[in-house]
């Protein structure tokens, strides 16, 4: 069964909480800071869940309300026992159904390889990086989104 993409409701929260935990570990948000993404709903943020019952996947990002400024996916995530079904381009295909002639900009981890595997095929490409920027001397590629590179019917 294909998970529904809808907004996050407040009701979502604890669950958010509890997954982004579970896929993150040392480096998960905590509620306040998931408090804080909520209090922006109204602001420059959108977040989004795969529902399925359960919350399969969420992604959250910065969209300003001016058309200029850049957009950026801050997090997407897909639980454990779910990836690889095609829910985080899923995710990704509704975000940029949003962000059409916008530039949009993410930051990944360069060992991230299912992330970056992800990006890539939506049309994201490296454009440059931050040397040793995670623990563990682990690079940060910034990624910017190559619209005419996005292929919808893959
Ligand atoms: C990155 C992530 C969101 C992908 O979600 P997913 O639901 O598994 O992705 P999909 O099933 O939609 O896969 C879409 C494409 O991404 C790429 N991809 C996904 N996982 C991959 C992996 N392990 N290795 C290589 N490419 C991968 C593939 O191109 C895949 O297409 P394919 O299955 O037709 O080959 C998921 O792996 C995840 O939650 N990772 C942990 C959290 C994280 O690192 N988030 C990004 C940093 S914020």
């Amino acid at each position: 069964m294909r998970p529904t993409i809808r907004p996050a409701r407040a009701a979502d929260a604890t669950e958010l909480v509890g997954l982004d935990e579970l896929c993150f570990g040392a480096t998960a948000w905590s509620a306040d800071a998931w408090a804080d993404e909520f209090d922006r709903l109204s602001e420059d943020r959108v977040v989004l869940v795969a529902d399925q019952g359960a919350i399969a996947g969420y992604v959250v990002l910065l969209l300003p309300p001016v058309v200029e400024d850049v957009v950026e996916v801050l997090r997407i995530a897909v639980a454990p026992d779910a990836r690889r079904t095609g829910i985080g381009g899923q995710l990704m295909t509704t975000v940029l159904e949003r962000c059409a002639g916008r530039t949009v900009l993410l930051e990944v981890a360069a060992g991230n390889e299912s992330a970056r595997g992800l990006y890539a095929g939506f049309g994201f490409a490296e454009i440059s990086r931050r040397r040793g920027y995670y623990g563990g001397g682990e690079d940060a590629v910034i990624m910017r989104w190559q619209e005419e590179a996005w292929n919808k019917s893959l």
